[in-house]
């Protein structure tokens, strides 16, 4: 999987050029647009701050005849790129044919743990009511370039390959969710995983269909191989039951999970790892690909006032939703990326007023205060620059 970037006139200069390409002496002269804008259009993979992303191949992993086809897109990124850690995820921005505007998106690594100069994959489901999913699975070709940006994200692999202990770890994934704990299987069994150390893998799977499992030859490989990797994939109606994961990991409360999955999975995982306290499990860690519904206002409390998105010229009543929902019914179209606080793609001023973090139930009053708006709502007039 690893590749030294190549492009038809080379890497990004490197060295004392490189250097200078960065230097707060460039960055003056090429103001407003800065060096990258220029950059970029000698060479789309020439870069001295941001991280771009040549489409390699597409590979179509699923053809999704019941469901969205799944397709994994290798990438060679700039030399800008500082690798990833297995588990983390990318925001992916892309410029849609006909469109002036770039969209940015997230999505986890598939590929395992990357060092700069290492090409990356990303695994899609082309969401049908989705654009860049789509884009990415039906049209993107070799050759696209795509903007990325660095690797972010904390659900990974918090020990070192180099150290290996004998815990036991456990991936419990459904659907396009396998992505990140591919990854870390991946780096694993890439960096000299060694079974014989004691260490065991279990490897839970939820797909719909057999038709519709992602990596399907892959899994079947390593479940084969004789590495203390055990693969369990479901299908149909073998939904998930905490007996099962008893009889497969019977202290399972107490072992190393990575759960990433729709929310009805999460949710009976989570039940699972709940102990008769009520505590969950400290071992479980959890990733998320679609925000958990949080509103601002608990059913029938009010919220008064009036949210006013000011270079629009639009006020609407504040109803407890979040400004981007708030704004999205009032028939504007803010950026977003993740629509659950990740990515702060959707971060905007508030010139003025009260709001609520929909997450942590803060609220703040401080004037010309960044907010994503995603997951703030109003808690009363507030004034927005949207
Ligand atoms: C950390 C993370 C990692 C992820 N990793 C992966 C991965 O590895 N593979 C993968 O396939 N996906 C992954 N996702 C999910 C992916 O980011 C989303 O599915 C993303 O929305 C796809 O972008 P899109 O442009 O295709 O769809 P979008 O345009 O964002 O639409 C997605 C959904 O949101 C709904 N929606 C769109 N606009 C609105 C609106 N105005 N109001 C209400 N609903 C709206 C659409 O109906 C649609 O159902 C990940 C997400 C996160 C947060
Ligand atoms: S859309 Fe990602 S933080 Fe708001």
């Amino acid at each position: 999987m690893s590749a030294l970037i190549t492009t038809p006139t080379g890497p990004t200069p490197a060295g004392p050029v490189g250097r200078l390409l960065r230097s707060r002496l460039v960055a003056a002269l090429t103001t407003p647009h800065g060096v990258d804008r220029y950059l970029e259009r000698f060479n789309p993979m020439w870069a001295a701050h941001e991280v771009r992303a040549r489409v390699v191949s597409v590979h179509r992993e699923t053809a999704g005849r019941d469901t969205a086809p799944v397709a994994t897109i290798t990438l060679e990124p700039t030399s800008t790129w500082r690798g990833h850690r297995a588990g983390q995820h990318v925001l992916v921005g892309v410029e849609l044919p006909g469109s002036a505007r770039r969209l940015t998106r997230a999505f986890s690594i598939s590929s395992a743990a990357s060092v700069p100069g290492e090409q990356i994959t990303l695994t899609v489901r082309a969401n049908d009511d989705g654009q860049v999913s789509k884009y990415l699975v039906r049209e993107a070709q070799p050759g696209t370039i795509v903007h990325l940006s660095q690797a972010q994200g904390e659900f990974t692999l918090d020990e070192s390959p180099a150290t290996p202990t004998s815990n036991h770890l456990l991936f419990i994934t459904g659907g396009s969710g396998i992505t990140p704990a591919m990854s870390m299987v991946r780096t694993l069994l890439r960096d000299g995983y060694d079974g014989k150390a004691g260490r065991k893998v279990t490897f839970l799977h939820y797909a719909r269909s057999p038709e519709d499992q992602i990596f399907a030859d892959e899994l079947a490989a390593i479940a084969e191989a004789d590495n203390d990797v055990t693969v369990h994939l479901r299908h149909g109606d073998q939904v998930f039951n905490e007996l099962e994961l008893r009889r497969l990991v019977p202290d399972f409360r107490h072992t190393d999970t990575w759960l990433c999955g729709p929310a009805g999975l999460v949710d009976l995982v989570r039940d699972a790892y709940t102990g008769p306290d009520g505590e969950l499990s400290p071992r479980l860690r959890m990733e998320f690909f679609k925000p958990a519904v949080a509103r601002a206002a608990q059913p029938g409390e009010a919220v008064e006032g009036e949210v006013s998105f000011t270079r629009s010229g639009t006020t609407v009543a504040a109803d407890g939703a979040s400004l981007l929902e708030q704004a999205e019914a009032a028939g504007l179209s803010p950026e977003y990326g993740c629509r659950m606080g990740i990515c702060f793609t959707c971060t905007r001023t508030k010139t003025s007023g009260t709001t609520r973090n929909v997450l942590t139930g803060e609220e703040s009053s401080l004037p010309d205060e960044e907010i994503r708006i995603c997951v703030t709502s109003a808690a009363g007039d507030c004034h927005v620059d949207l």
